[in-house]
């Protein structure tokens, strides 16, 4: 038995004209989490009459994902996203991204990421070094600086200065939080107007343009210096046999950038933030750094050794999980669950929302990295989704995993990260889930000696 659309259930709450656009804008994980108590597939009403199907069943997740995801697009978020101009990985569609997505890779795979792991050591390892003693650390900023670094480094062979490397990062900020707030308030109009958010975003842009121009004209120049991603995209051809133009590899290294950066970069942030309030964790932690690095520097043998910190990044993926919200549209009529979505339903659903079900997750707001041993009962397949799913899952989760790993341990073994006494640290939804503010402060480590029991 199916039914229309139409039938399925409307969220409570909802205002005439705006619908239920001001929790949306204004208490969005709240109210995320609030939409996956009224059913597996639950309707909102956006503005006078556009409407949001919300998916709340990872079960259905899972069927959109995968067996039906040729009925998808990748819908509201990501045609914001277009602002980078050209057709870059994350908002491809169709044939064009499966070519895309496969000659990119290779450079991304498990085996080959094994190889950047002495560049992500020695990307972090400057900042790391230049912390004093006592110093406030403003702890996203930093972990943005690494993170923006380490994908700069590994994937483009650049290595910014500080100062230019804030620049970068504060235009894909600004890029991004246009995009998003465009993508929650979809009305065009509203797009074009010369608003100061408008301008800044363009602006922004233009920045994000020529710092991109010049690692292209550096590749060009050199083209035998290089053997990374920007020299790989340089020998694509399109359908027509034609090489990538400038504008199309800069809007893939712009996507790369962006994706790859603050994703990183809040989950280390929110890892730190955690163990600082958990000191039991913090000392499984230095104890396990230090019994398998035993003061030599990280190798990817060091790795496999890690096992608490890796369960210590999969449960801040899952309890931080950057992505709060993801959006698809239906390119043909297809049914999901017991309703048929007719073409061009904008669907979204919250990986943020579902990692937090208490159905899914005993005592869900518990920071618990031993939920993850393998000898505790483990969450259904498809409910833990970090990376996403399917042909349009994370490219870069393995270069992901690998960097928080080699970050998490370089600062683990030379500092506590102690929180400020007296701030308060919230999650504020924007692209991610950041932190609303994280000063820490500084404090080398003295080595412990015993052998790890984690
Ligand atoms: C903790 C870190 C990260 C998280 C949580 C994360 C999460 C995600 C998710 C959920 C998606 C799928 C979105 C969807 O289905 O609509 C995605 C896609 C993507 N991610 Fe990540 N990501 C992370 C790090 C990275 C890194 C380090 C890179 C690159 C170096 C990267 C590059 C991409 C790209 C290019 C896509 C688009 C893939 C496609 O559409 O084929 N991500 N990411």
């Amino acid at each position: 038995m199916t039914a229309d659309l139409r039938t399925a259930p409307i969220a409570p709450g909802r205002i005439p004209l705006i619908g239920h656009a001001l929790p949306l804008l204004t208490d969005r994980l709240a109210y995320v989490q609030r939409l996956r108590t009224y059913g597996p597939i639950v309707q909102l009403v956006i503005g006078p009459k556009k409407t949001i199907t919300v998916i709340n069943s990872f079960e259905l997740l899972q069927e959109m994902l995968t067996r039906k995801s040729d009925h998808f697009s990748k819908g509201l978020l990501f045609d914001k996203l277009k602002i980078f101009g050209g057709d870059p990985l994350p908002v491809a569609e169709g044939k064009p991204h499966l070519k895309r997505r496969r000659l990119m890779q290779p450079a991304l795979h498990r085996e080959h990421v094994k190889g950047y792991i002495e560049t992500m050591r020695a990307t972090a390892q400057p900042s790391v070094s230049a912390w004093r003693d006592q110093e406030i650390l403003h702890v996203c900023n930093e972990m943005q600086l690494m993170a923006q670094g380490v994908v700069m480094a590994a994937l483009f062979s650049s290595n910014p200065e500080r100062g230019p490397a804030q620049t970068i990062l504060d235009s894909v900020d600004t890029v991004f939080k246009a995009a998003l707030t465009h993508a929650m308030v979809p009305i065009p109009a509203l797009e074009r107007l010369p608003t100061r958010g408008n301008r800044r975003a363009r602006t922004a842009n233009t920045v994000l343009h020529e710092t991109i121009a010049g690692i292209i004209a550096d590749h060009r120049a050199g083209p035998d210096t290089y053997d990374d991603l920007v020299s790989l995209l340089m020998t694509v051809q399109d359908e027509t046999g034609e090489n990538l133009s400038d504008e199309e590899i800069t809007a893939e290294i712009t996507a790369l950038l962006a994706a790859g950066s603050e994703t990183t970069a809040v989950t280390l942030a929110w890892l730190f933030h955690e163990i600082a309030r958990n000191p039991e964790l913090e000392r499984r932690l230095h104890e396990e750094v230090d019994t398998v690095l035993a003061g030599n520097e990280l190798t990817a043998e060091h790795i496999p050794q890690l096992t608490f910190t890796r369960r210590l990044i999969d449960e801040t993926l899952r309890l931080h999980n950057p992505a709060w919200i993801l959006t698809r549209r239906t390119t043909a009529p297809v049914q999901l669950g017991q309703f048929n979505l007719p073409a061009g339903t904008d669907v979204m659903w919250s990986p943020y929302a579902m990692h937090r079900d208490p159905h899914l997750y005993p005592d869900p707001l518990r920071f618990d990295p031993d939920r993850w041993l393998p000898e505790r009962p483990q969450p259904p397949r498809g409910a833990f989704i970090p990376f996403g799913v399917g042909k349009r899952m994370c490219i870069g989760d393995q270069f992901s995993l690998m960097e928080t790993t080699v970050i998490t341990a370089l600062i683990a073994s030379h500092w506590r990260l102690k929180p400020v006494p007296g701030t308060t640290t919230r999650p504020v939804p924007e692209i991610t889930v950041h932190p609303s503010t994280l000063d820490m402060i500084a404090e080398p480590r003295k080595r412990t000696a015993t052998k790890a029991t984690t």
